[in-house]
């Protein structure tokens, strides 16, 4: 019997109890059946928890890059693999196919050997959704390098931090980038982040918008002239299951971005795995993920899970509201996508504008429909299933993170039953329990707690980038031995899991994981600001929106708020992206804090959201007083 595929529901009951009492087992078939190896495991896996080190498919020997390209070709090479929709809809799309992605991949990696990229060597890639993305993502997994794609949406100064913070050799990056109506200037943001990163020796540049930009002497290079130079003969690494696949950066709630660790066998595996049974994912399908590749999801459900799977997926260079708010719809009709995934953001945006938009696409070739990034709402998870499904379409809510490489919580597309709101039941692999505040498992049902997962999967992030201290600390000791996700959940009456958000100072906005401390920081270092607190709000279209209390050094005599309030918000974007940006500037002579120093967020939160009924206990309050005088300038 083979456990890649779940057919039913009964069988995913005995693949699920199979994988709780046999994990080795469970996830040794899966690997050894689906996938080219080198070398196969010694063994299945290795764990302590405590010291939060994990190890999956000890001492195999793989390539991920042969397993998502070369092993297709045989049978499928001329299949499309990959489809580039460009932003403006009258350029033609694009149709990679294996065999082109082979050869394409191929002339990359040679490339970054000839540029003296090695295996273990980091390289960023800051670029577009255009094919270069996903062929320099693909070519550094070849030769082993390590990539770090960093959302061509963050600053100059947030893309400096994530190049220092693991020294990378090269950035490969873009003359410029479309969005909709604008154009962004890439390489222009390189120059800056670059005059204070001394361990990029080489910059590559991929030409997009012809933008005129400016070329340093021995350290940049137009990417066409190499790859057009090299072989497209280019033996793949051999990599220990172990070794580092790919850094991606995600805010913490407190200090500098972490760079999550992915590595190489139990990544490949566990995307691959998830992506075949959430999706339902069969041969001729056309699967369409419309996150960024900047993002995890894009990771793990636009390039490694489909193509791992010799799937076709959709590459989309722009936004959704470009050239109008029909153009997902658009695109679905003319690429007959079959499953369809995005973000609660963007449903709602999208919700918000005329029926019609939607309506006039009769989607008929959608068999499945996810959502991911936040907890979709009742009016969204509606919409989207009665206007997009049309109600005849599974909706999946699948719960992940960063961290877990994969999907963690969800339903299959047609085996659970769905419910709204709810992500559903865990993934064969996965044990999700409820602590309490004493720190204990809470047991049985209709139960609710923070989410934690007791036992390694093969996709979990293996550390943060040099500082294991740190991803010991950050998900392994809040509740010992215990992978703590910084959500809380509750369990239903027959054992469905619903998300009800973050308990940690994460805030998720549009689906972008914020932590408040670096926007703090980043607010602090206005020459106006003493100090601040950010709290998220409920917001329609958003899910969550920030809010900021600030503290100006001199209080009441500082010129012009409203302009002051857009300089904070210019100096937010300048040192972490547009997307931190604070909804609501309140400025405030003082914050709620207790007696040790600590601002009592859980009162600002209340305030930011209108709600003064409650506040809990405040008799550990320094300055109470605070309290009403942030009430009444509430906005
Ligand atoms: C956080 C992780 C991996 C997906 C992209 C975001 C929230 C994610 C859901 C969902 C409710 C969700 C959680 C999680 N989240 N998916 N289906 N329902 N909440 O990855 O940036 O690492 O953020 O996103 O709060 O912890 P990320």
């Amino acid at each position: 019997m083979s456990y890649y595929k779940i057919e039913n529901l009964e069988q995913y009951f005995k693949h699920y109890n199979k994988s709780i009492r046999e994990p080795r087992k469970f996830w040794s078939k899966i690997a050894s059946e689906n996938f080219t190896w080198y070398q196969e495991c010694e063994k299945v896996m290795e764990f302590d928890m405590s010291e939060a080190k994990i190890k999956w498919f000890v001492d195999a020997k793989v390539n991920i890059v042969k397993n998502c390209i070369d092993r297709h070709l045989a049978r499928k090479g001329d299949k499309t693999a990959i489809i580039f929709e460009p932003n403006n809809p009258n350029e033609e799309a694009q149709h990679i196919s294996y065999n082109d992605l082979y050869i394409s991949v191929s002339k990359m990696s040679n490339v970054l050997r000839e540029q003296g990229i090695k295996k273990g060597d980091r390289v960023c890639i800051y670029l577009p959704m255009i094919p270069e993305l996903a062929i320099s993502v693909l070519a550094c997994a070849r030769i082993g390098a390590i990539h770090s794609v960093v959302f061509a949406g963050f600053s100059a100064s947030a893309v400096e931090a994530r190049i220092n913070d693991s020294a990378c050799k090269m950035v490969i990056t873009s003359d410029g980038g479309y969005r909709g109506e604008k154009t962004i200037d890439l390489k222009g943001i390189i120059d800056e982040a670059l005059t204070n990163c001394p361990s990029v020796e080489k910059v590559l540049v991929a030409k997009r918008t012809n933008a005129e930009i400016n070329m340093k002497e021995g350290r940049d290079q137009w990417l066409q002239p190499l790859v057009d130079e090299a072989s497209d003969n280019s033996v793949a690494e051999i990599m220990d299951a172990e070794d580092p696949l790919f850094i991606l950066y995600t805010s913490g709630s407190t200090g500098k971005p972490k760079g999550m660790v992915h590595t190489t066998a139990g990544y490949m595996v566990y995307t691959a795995y998830t992506f075949k049974n959430v999706f339902s994912y069969e041969e001729n399908d056309v699967f369409w993920c419309t996150a960024d590749i900047g993002w995890i999801t894009g990771h793990s459900y636009i390039l490694y899970g489909p193509l791992l799977n010799g799937a076709t997926t959709v590459m989309f260079e722009g936004i959704p509201s470009y050239p109008d708010f029909s153009r997902f719809w658009e695109i679905i009709e003319k690429h007959k996508v079959t499953q369809f995934y995005t973000a609660p953001t963007a449903v709602r945006a999208l919700a918000k504008e005329k029926l019609e938009y939607v309506l006039k696409f009769p989607l008929k070739s959608l068999k499945v429909i996810g959502s991911v990034g936040e907890p979709i709402n009742e009016e969204a998870w509606h919409w989207y299933n009665d206007h997009v499904g049309g109600k005849r379409c599974p909706l999946v809510d699948t719960w992940w993170q960063t961290e877990t490489g994969g999907i963690l919580i969800s339903a299959l597309a047609f085996i659970t039953p769905t419910k709204p709101t709810y992500a559903s039941l865990p993934l064969p692999g996965i044990q999700p329990i409820l602590m309490n505040e004493k720190r204990n498992e809470i047991e049985g049902n209709q139960i609710e707690g923070s989410l934690c997962i007791k036992f390694p999967w093969p996709g979990i992030a293996r550390t943060i980038w040099g500082d294991h201290q740190r991803y010991k600390e950050t998900y392994f000791t809040a509740f010992p031995g215990k992978y703590f996700t910084g959500d809380g959940a509750l369990r239903d009456e027959v054992g469905y899991y619903r998300i009800t958000g973050r308990v940690d100072d994460v805030v998720i906005v549009s689906g972008h994981n914020l932590g408040t401390a670096p926007i703090e920081d980043a607010i602090n270092e206005h020459p106006a600001v003493a100090e601040s607190a950010i709290v998220g709000f409920p917001h329609d279209v958003k899910g969550k929106a920030l809010y900021g209390f600030v503290i100006l050094k001199e209080s009441g005599e500082y010129r012009d708020r409203t302009n002051l309030a857009k300089e904070i918000n210019q100096h937010i974007s300048d040192h972490i992206g547009p997307i931190a940006k604070l909804d609501k500037i309140q400025f405030v002579s003082g914050l709620p804090k207790t007696r040790s120093g600590k601002i009592m967020r859980r009162i600002l939160r209340k305030i930011a959201e209108g709600d003064y009924s409650n506040f809990g206990d405040t008799s550990t309050l320094l300055n109470p007083e605070i309290v009403d005088e942030i009430k009444e300038g509430r906005l």
